[in-house]
């Protein structure tokens, strides 16, 4: 499909997960639950308060044995370390990935270049927290002497996902009198509706980009640049504005003082940066100690991934049960249901995290890859969604699995909201598992006093195929630190992927191409000449839409 040069995907382990495949795929995990008794504690990790259950998988021990020798094959140990001691793993960029250091709380020096890049990383979280915090008890104050109490993060993708995600999770820990509001979208709605809810004179516009390239954050940072002036003059930029970036010519060149950006590094992709100076909306929103708590949870993940064998690792087997369906099953798709409302941005983050770097067709070894890849990750905060799509996790054609996430004990615990909330995901998992056969719907039907034509012609309507896959992850309470564990567990789950399918997980080539053509279709549309080198679709749709806007 994709050209001649294939990846292989001969291996070992491979060949014999495809033959052990063959011979499993009809297993009911409600038999295996039946044999053994201890199949919920054997599959089964527990971490520092987080545990998870993958024991309603289509998994036996051998599957795991085979899985796990994929792991080895796949030399993961060996490019774990990679990852944690600075190698150049972004090989198509040639740049190390260190969003680890970023939350290295031993502070065990980590070289790029011959570099310690510590050293650097601790004097922009010190920078972060004098500034957080002279933010929060309104000793940096805006141009008429009033505190600032409306943050606004300009950015989009990673320079937005994470901080959005992470202040929403956190809302319980929000300083007093603050708030928060993000701008991404280029379309000039989601610029005006915040700018409409806001005052000039206490509001911070943090404009976050890791390049100050992008051209959705350029253009709405101009423009409430623009709304901030006309109200309180040039002078109020310094005071109004801040910005988070590696491109300090270009935040210079945007009028913003580089005393006034927080630095971040290469080293650090985007859609990992949220525990950089990225976060600094999420630092300011629920203090730094709170930041600090985010980083020590993220740091405690980092050790069990480094450390823990990988039958025990909660990344690690998150990503094989992921490829085990993936590669094998060949299901496609992949759910992550939230059932905290604070959580409802999570999926959304998720998205950019494993789509942005598994997305991939091309493998290290520069050969087109045979196998699937990211899978589409998408999801919503439960109950409401299973009033939308639960309908197909449950009876569509082909299964997808899915991760609940549960706190055990909410933010706002009313009556027996909670308890309901726990007990509908609880329903899920052991439904999506166990399914109901035609013939225990047709039972039903007839203790419901339904006639025979009735059940005859009803009971595969109301039956459930069940053998449908789904882990589920519990802690106690949405703090920083069970946030931080969770979005690093996610992290190096797509980084054991990315292994296994043997590409690149940091580079992001394929959203570049739109991009490009974007450049070129604008002035059409601002000028008067129609689009002539494009195809007579796009020609015509040009045309259609100029017209609509005369
Ligand atoms: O969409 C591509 C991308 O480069 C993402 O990887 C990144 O998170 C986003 O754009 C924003 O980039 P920047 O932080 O450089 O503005």
């Amino acid at each position: 499909m994709f050209g001649k040069k294939k990846e292989t995907d001969k291996t070992r382990a491979w060949k014999k997960l495809a033959h052990h495949y063959k011979a499993f795929r009809k297993t009911e995990m409600r038999d295996l639950f039946k044999k053994d008794p201890q199949r919920a504690e054997k599959y089964n990790i527990v971490l520092d308060g987080l545990m998870l259950d993958y024991s309603k998988n289509r998994i036996s021990d051998r599957t795991m044995r085979y899985l796990l020798a994929l792991a080895q094959e796949r030399k993961l140990k060996e490019k774990i370390d990679a990852m944690f001691s600075g190698e150049k793993i972004n090989i198509t960029e040639h740049r190390s990935v260190l969003h680890v250091a970023l939350r290295n709380r031993d502070n065990t020096p980590i070289y790029v270049d011959g570099e310690n890049v510590m050293p650097k990383i601790n004097e922009v979280l010190g920078k972060m927290r004098d500034f957080s915090e002279a933010v929060r008890l309104g000793k940096f104050k805006g141009q008429t002497g009033k505190k600032l109490t409306n943050i606004v993060n300009i950015g989009i993708g990673g320079s937005d996902l994470g901080p959005k995600m992470a202040v929403e999770a956190l809302r319980k820990y929000w300083g007093k009198g603050l708030n928060c509001y993000f701008i991404s979208n280029i379309d000039g709605t989601a610029c005006c509706e915040v700018l409409n809810k806001i005052d000039p004179e206490t509001t911070l516009f943090i404009v976050s980009s890791k390049t100050f390239t992008t051209i959705e954050t350029l253009t709405n940072a101009k423009t409430c640049r623009k709304w901030l002036t006309d109200a309180l003059g040039e002078h109020a930029v310094a005071k109004h504005f801040v910005a988070v970036s590696t491109n300090e010519k270009e935040v210079e060149k945007f009028g913003i003082n580089p005393e006034n950006m927080f630095e971040f590094w290469d080293f650090v992709g985007g859609r990992y940066s949220m525990w950089s100076a990225i976060g600094l909306s999420i630092a300011i929103m629920v203090g730094m100690d709170n930041f600090d708590k985010l980083l020590d949870g993220a740091h405690a993940m980092d050790e069990h991934f480094k450390t823990a064998s990988f039958d025990k690792n909660i990344p690690v087997v998150l990503a094989l049960l992921g490829i085990w369906y993936n590669d094998f099953f060949g299901w496609k798709s992949h759910a992550v249901i939230p059932y905290d409302q604070y959580l409802q941005y999570v999926p959304a983050y998720l998205q950019q995290l494993s789509m942005e770097s598994n997305g991939k067709f091309v493998s290290n070894d520069n050969k087109y890859v045979k196998y699937n890849t990211a899978q589409v990750l998408f999801g919503g905060a439960g109950t409401d969604v299973q009033h939308s799509f639960f309908q197909m996790i449950h009876q569509g054609t082909t299964p997808v699995p899915c991760d609940f996430i549960i706190p055990a004990i909410s933010h706002n615990e009313v009556g027996d909201h909670h308890e309901i909330l726990i007990a509908n995901v609880l329903a899920q998992g052991e439904a999506l598992m166990r399914g109901k056969t035609v013939a225990e719907a047709a039972e039903e039907l007839k203790k419901a006093g339904k006639s025979k034509e009735e059940i005859s012609f009803l009971k595969k309507f109301k039956s459930f195929p069940g053998n449908r896959p789904s882990n589920t992850l519990i802690f106690k309470k949405i703090d920083p630190y069970s946030l931080g564990m969770l979005i690093a567990m996610y992290e190096h789950k797509v980084f054991v992927e990315g292994v296994i399918w043997n590409i690149d997980s940091f580079d992001q080539m394929g959203v570049e191409l739109g991009k490009q053509m974007a450049l070129s279709i604008l002035p059409e549309l601002q000028g008067n000449a129609l689009g002539i080198r494009h195809d007579s679709s796009t020609n015509n749709l040009i045309k259609t839409i100029k017209k609509l806007r005369k």
